[in-house]
Order: C-alpha cells, then structure tokens, then sequence
C-alpha cells in the first residue's frame, strides 16, 4: 500500500515537523507582538493552511485579512509585475502587519506585495513565510519569521498547489519531474 498519492516522489516535511515547528513560530510572534495588536495578513491561497495552524499557536489578541493576488513572475510579462484580485478589507494605516506566505521563491511575489503595503503606511510591516525557497531568491526579502528554508524543487502541499491540486495534503512533498517538468534544471 502506497500512503502517498500519484506524483509525490518524497515527503519533504511530515506533519510532526510542521506541528512542531509552528508551535516554535506562534510562540516568537506572541513575543515579538506582546504589546501590540497585529493584523496577521494571510496572502492567499497558499497561505491558508499554514495560518490558521498558526494563529491557533499565538497566545496574543490578533486581527486577521486577506489578500490574494496574480503574479506574472512566472511568465515573460515584466518581472515583479502582479495585480491584486481580492484586496484588504481594513485598512492598515498606523497597523503592525505581519505579512504571512506559504512559500518565497524568487520574492517578486513578496517584493511587489511589500512596495504596495508600505505605501499605505502601516505602523509596521514583517514577513512571516512557511517555507523559504532562498537559492532561487531574486527580490531581496527581509524574513522576519520563517519556517523551514527548502532546496530547490517544486513542492506541494499544505496550502501549496500544482495547478490548483495537492493544496489538502497534510505534509510538503515534492513533486515528481514528470508532472511538473520544472525540477530538471
Ligand atoms: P515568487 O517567485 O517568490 O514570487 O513566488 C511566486 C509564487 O509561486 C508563490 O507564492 C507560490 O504560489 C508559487 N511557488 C513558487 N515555488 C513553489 C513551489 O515549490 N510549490 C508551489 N508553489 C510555488
Ligand atoms: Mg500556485
């Protein structure tokens, strides 16, 4: 009996790991924020698994939002040029944001995300990201929180997708060449 499903070659990171490793980030966020009030600004839909595991995790009063945007990283449109499809609902004026990912790969995602936040002149404004693909890295990203760095392959899983699948996986696998074409480098 095979527990893992078609295309997943390795589970990069068990649910244990991930367990354990969000109690660790909860318990630096509730620090770290102990006299504010954060606004925990999940960026959709990749983060979503990671925070509602973490914020379960974070013993201080938060707010939560969304936003969800289309990058073009990953085409030949101009690099770092995305376009926001769901935006705030609040605004995050005089707010200590904490910015939370599922993944930072080249950063042009996060980069484009930051420039925009910045200019709505939040208190405070810190990335918190689940996985950290650093050697791909072309947009420098200042990573207050992160949980695990990855080596350079094409997860899924845990929030992460292939083409919308895979998001419900309760582990970060990688994905098989085969399916993704993308690991042969
Ligand atoms: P960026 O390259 O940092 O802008 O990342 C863009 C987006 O690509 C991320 O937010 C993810 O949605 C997606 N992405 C990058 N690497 C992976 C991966 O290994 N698995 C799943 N999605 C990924
Ligand atoms: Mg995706």
């Amino acid at each position: 009996m095979n527990d893992k499903p078609e295309g997943i070659v390795e589970i990069l990171i068990d649910r244990e790991a991930i367990g354990r490793r969000i109690a660790e980030l909860g318990r630096e966020i509730s620090e770290t924020y102990k006299d504010r009030l954060p606004l925990v600004v999940g960026v959709l839909k990749g983060c979503a698994l990671f925070l509602s595991d973490l914020v379960k995790e974070i013993e201080i009063p938060l707010e939560m939002d969304f936003i969800s945007l289309m990058s073009y990283a990953h085409t030949n449109r101009p690099s770092g040029a995305a376009r926001i499809t769901k935006d705030l609902d609040c605004v995050i004026e005089g707010r200590d944001v904490l910015l939370v990912e599922g993944i930072i790969d080249t950063g042009m995602t996060a980069g484009y995300l930051l420039r925009n936040l910045e200019a709505r002149r939040p208190r405070s404004i810190r990335v918190c990201t689940f996985l950290d693909k650093e050697a791909r890295r072309i947009v420098r990203i200042p990573i207050a929180f992160k949980g695990f760095k990855i080596p350079d392959r094409f997860v899924v899983g845990y929030g992460l997708d292939f083409r919308q699948l895979y998001r419900n996986l309760p582990y970060i696998g990688i994905l098989s060449d085969e399916i993704t074409g993308l690991n042969r480098r």
